[in-house]
C-alpha cells in the first residue's frame, strides 16, 4: 500500500513529533511503500528566513534518518524537489471552492487571532492535496489535527473525478493514535508554539536540566497518587521498559516518593534511548554526502511516480493531447 505523510521542518523535532508521528511512520516502513517528505514548501508560510529555512531541512533529514527511516526501505525526499506538486497544485486550485477553504481552522484560527493571512496560507490544503494526489497515495497517516486537510484533499480528487472522469486514486486518512499525545514540560500539550518542548537531538546536559525543570504539583510526597494524570509519569512511560514503568506506577499508588526521583529517572531511560541515536546523527551528520544521496534518490523516485500521474491529469483536463 502507498503510504504517504509530510512534516514542516519548523524547528527541531521534539519528543512529542516522534512519538506521535515519525515513530508511526517508521513503523509503516516495513509492510508498506512509504513516501515520506520533509514539508519545505508548507514551511515557507511561516519561515522567511532562507539561513534558516536551509538549516531546517537538513536537521529535519538528519532526524529522520537518525531515527530509523530507512531510505532503502521508503522513498525520503525533500517536497520542493518535485516540481511536479506545485504544476498539479494549480490545476486542483482551479477547482477548489473558496468556501471549503475558508472553513479550514488553520486559516481561521490566523484569522481569529487578528494575523492577516496570506494567499499561501489560504491555500495551504491544496497544496496539501497535491501532495497526497501526486503519488497516488492511499494511506495518510497524521495527527488529528491534520484531518480536515485530508477531508479537503478527497473533496477536491472526488469532484476532479467527477468532473474529468477517474484521475485520482482516492485517499483516507489514517489518523495517529490518540493515546500518544504527549505532554510538554508544564503539562499541557507539547507543541513548539507554546514553548514547553523537549527536543529529541537536545545535547544531554542541556536535556536534564530542562527534565529537572518539568512543573510538578505542591501536593505532599507521602500523598499517593493517579499516574495515569500525571504528565511525569506518562513522559516516563514513553521510554520505560514495561517492568520500569509498573515499578514507578507503585511508587505512584503507594506515595512516599519525591517527583524530583522520577525526573532522574525520565532523565536516565531517556538518556539510555537517545544516546546511540544520537551517536548515529553525528556519524551522518560529518557524512552530508550520504544525507545528500539518500535524498536525491528519494527525489528521483518521487518524481518518476509524480510525473505520471501529472500527465494523467493533465490529459484529463485538457491541458496536454
Ligand atoms: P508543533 O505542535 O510542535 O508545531 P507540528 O504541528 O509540526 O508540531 O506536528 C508535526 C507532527 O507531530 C504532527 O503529525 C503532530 O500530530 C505530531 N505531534 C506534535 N506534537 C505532538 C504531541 N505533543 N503529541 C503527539 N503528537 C504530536
Ligand atoms: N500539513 C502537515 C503538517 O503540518 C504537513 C504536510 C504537508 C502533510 N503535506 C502533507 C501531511 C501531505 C500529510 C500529507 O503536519
Amino acid at each position: 500500500m502507498r503510504v504517504l505523510s509530510g512534516i514542516q521542518p519548523t524547528g527541531r523535532f521534539h519528543w512529542g513529533n516522534y512519538f506521535g508521528a515519525i515513530k508511526q511512520y517508521i513503523e509503516l516502513q516495513y509492510e508498506n511503500d512509504g513516501f515520506y517528505f520533509i514539508a519545505d514548501l508548507h514551511a515557507l508560510t511561516t519561515v522567511r528566513e532562507p539561513t534558516v529555512l536551509r538549516a531546517n531541512v537538513r536537521d529535519a533529514a538528519l532526524d529522520l534518518l537518525a531515527l530509523g527511516l530507512d531510505p532503502t526501505r521508503a522513498t525520503l525526499f525533500v517536497q520542493s524537489h518535485v516540481p511536479e506538486v506545485s504544476e498539479l497544485y494549480w490545476i486542483l486550485m482551479t477547482g477548489a471552492p473558496l468556501g471549503l477553504l475558508e472553513r479550514c481552522v488553520a486559516f481561521k484560527d490566523k484569522e481569529a487571532r487578528g494575523i492577516k493571512a496570506d494567499a499561501g496560507l489560504f491555500t495551504y490544503p491544496v497544496l496539501m492535496a497535491a501532495d497526497i494526489l501526486a503519488y497516488d497515495s492511499q494511506c495518510v497517516p497524521v495527527g488529528e489535527d491534520q484531518n480536515q486537510h485530508i477531508e479537503v484533499c478527497r473533496d477536491l480528487a472526488r469532484s476532479f473525478n467527477a468532473h474529468y472522469g477517474e484521475t485520482f486514486v482516492m485517499p483516507s486518512a489514517r489518523i495517529l493514535k490518540e493515546t500518544a499525545k504527549v505532554p510538554g514540560t508544564d503539562g499541557q500539550k507539547m507543541s513548539k508554539s507554546y514553548g514547553n518542548v523537549l527536543a529529541l537531538f537536545e545535547d544531554a546536559k542541556e536535556l536534564r536540566k530542562k527534565i529537572m525543570r518539568i512543573s510538578t504539583d505542591s501536593r505532599p510526597m507521602e500523598e499517593a497518587k493517579d499516574p495515569e494524570t500525571d504528565h511525569l509519569y506518562q513522559l516516563y512511560s514513553l521510554f520505560a521498559t514495561d517492568e520500569q514503568r509498573l515499578e514507578v506506577r507503585d511508587m505512584y499508588l503507594r506515595g512516599g516518593f519525591g517527583y524530583g526521583e522520577i525526573k532522574k529517572r525520565l532523565a536516565d531511560v531517556a538518556d539510555n534511548f537517545l544516546e546511540p541515536l544520537r551517536k548515529k546523527r553525528q556519524e551522518l551528520a560529518s557524512n552530508p554526502e550520504t544525507v545528500d544521496r539518500a535524498l536525491a534518490s528519494g527525489a528521483r523516485r518521487a518524481r518518476t511516480v509524480a510525473s505520471d500521474v501529472l500527465a494523467r491529469v493533465q490529459k484529463a483536463c485538457g491541458i496536454k493531447p
